[in-house]
């Protein structure tokens, strides 16, 4: 039987280390052609998982006959890739953040819908055992709709050094769109997606010019650092409900990384990942911890998974463009309010 064939644009870190095991997992799936701007890291990688067809040029690789195309490149080379690849009749999977603009999205989303293919950001936090499992619990009606969640992404010293992040003409952001996306895009999730109307945000360098904090992933070019270290954000929701986000690579807190929400709901409240929640039954305070039945060992792998199911079975994709349109909207809002120093509408 005719195998899935798979392209990949970018074979960094998070293609080897997470992308490489998720799709070796499925019996039916060949990775048959990468591409990398790295000629000798394309060719390294074609190696070890025996891939056919090398390119430097993801418009080479986009013209061979595949069923989908896996886009792992810095951010600002996700719009250009993903177009190419569905312009040539692939379904694509795509690492977060999709994009670093609604514009940007809506063209990929829009551009998915003409050619009828599947388009996936890659959220794989959804996928962890204690989101699965907070789903399920305010899905059975526990949670109730939600009035205001707290968002965290804050790392103490965990700057990542490649350029890819830290030059904004690459990444498009800093923490803001690095790990802020993995925390708002669960939580969003959980509160079913309302829409976000206004947002009041800031996002400076506190701390990466210099060297205050060391990072524990090694030295980066501060010359070159050309986003955020520290972001935080107010949201107003268009059914009233609110969100304060943070988001950091460097700042002075006991903990290394914070990545966590917590949801207010007018039946009950809840935490991620930790799954404390906390409600009120007749005359009593009640509280425990959910615990998810099935332990998630690979998340990354359960999204590649997802996504090759929604293509083979033809279900709708399990992270659409309409959802991650919010998501962008609300971390691109943030950038906009602190350069007009005031509150912004969403652009969606
Ligand atoms: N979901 C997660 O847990 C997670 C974790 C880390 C990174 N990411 C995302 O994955 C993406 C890649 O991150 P990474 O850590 O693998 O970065 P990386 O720097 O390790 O790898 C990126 C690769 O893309 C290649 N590249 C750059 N421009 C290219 C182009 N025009 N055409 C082809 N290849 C090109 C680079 O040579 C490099 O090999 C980013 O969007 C990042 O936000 C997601």
């Amino acid at each position: 039987m005719r195998k899935f064939r798979v392209g990949a644009i970018g074979c960094g870190g998070i293609f080897r280390a997470m992308h490489v095991p998720g799709w070796q997992a499925l019996p039916g799936v060949e990775i048959v052609a990468v591409c990398d701007r790295d000629l000798d890291r394309a060719r390294q990688v074609a190696t070890e998982v025996r891939a056919g067809h090398v390119f430097t040029d993801y418009r080479d690789l986009v013209k061979l006959d595949l069923d989908a195309v896996d886009v792992c490149t810095p951010n600002r080379v996700h719009t250009p890739a993903v177009l190419a690849a569905l312009e040539s009749g692939k379904h694509v999977l795509c690492e977060k953040p999709l994009a670093v603009t609604t514009r940007e999205v809506r063209a990929m989303g829009q551009l998915a819908e003409k050619k009828k293919r599947k388009l996936m950001t890659a959220q794989h936090q959804r996928f962890t055992s204690s989101a699965q499992a907070i789903k399920s619990w305010a899905a059975a009606g526990h949670l109730g709709p939600v009035y205001h969640a707290r968002v965290r992404a804050m790392r103490r010293a965990w700057l990542p050094v490649a350029p890819g992040f830290i030059d904004r003409e690459l990444s498009g952001g800093g923490p803001c769109m690095d790990i802020g996306v993995h925390a708002l895009d669960a939580c969003l999730w959980i509160m079913g997606f309302p829409k976000p109307v206004r947002v009041s945000g800031a996002a400076r360098t506190n701390f990466a010019k210099g060297h205050k904090i060391p990072g524990m992933w090694g030295e980066w070019d501060r010359q070159r650092f050309s986003v955020e270290d520290f972001a935080a954000g107010f949201v107003h929701f268009e059914n009233g409900a609110t969100m304060t986000l943070e988001a950091s690579w460097l700042g002075h807190q006991p903990e290394n990384e914070d990545m966590s929400f917590q949801l207010f709901g007018l039946e009950g409240g809840v935490k991620w990942p930790s799954g404390e929640y906390a409600a009120v039954a007749g005359n009593s305070f009640v509280q425990g911890t959910i615990a998810p039945v099935r332990r998630v060992e690979r998340p990354h792998s359960e999204e590649i998974r997802a996504f090759y199911e929604c293509v083979t079975e033809n279900r709708p994709s399990p992270v659409p463009w309409t959802e991650t349109i919010k998501v962008t909207g609300i971390l691109e809002a943030v950038y906009e309010s602190q350069k007009r120093g005031r509150e912004v509408a969403v652009r969606l």
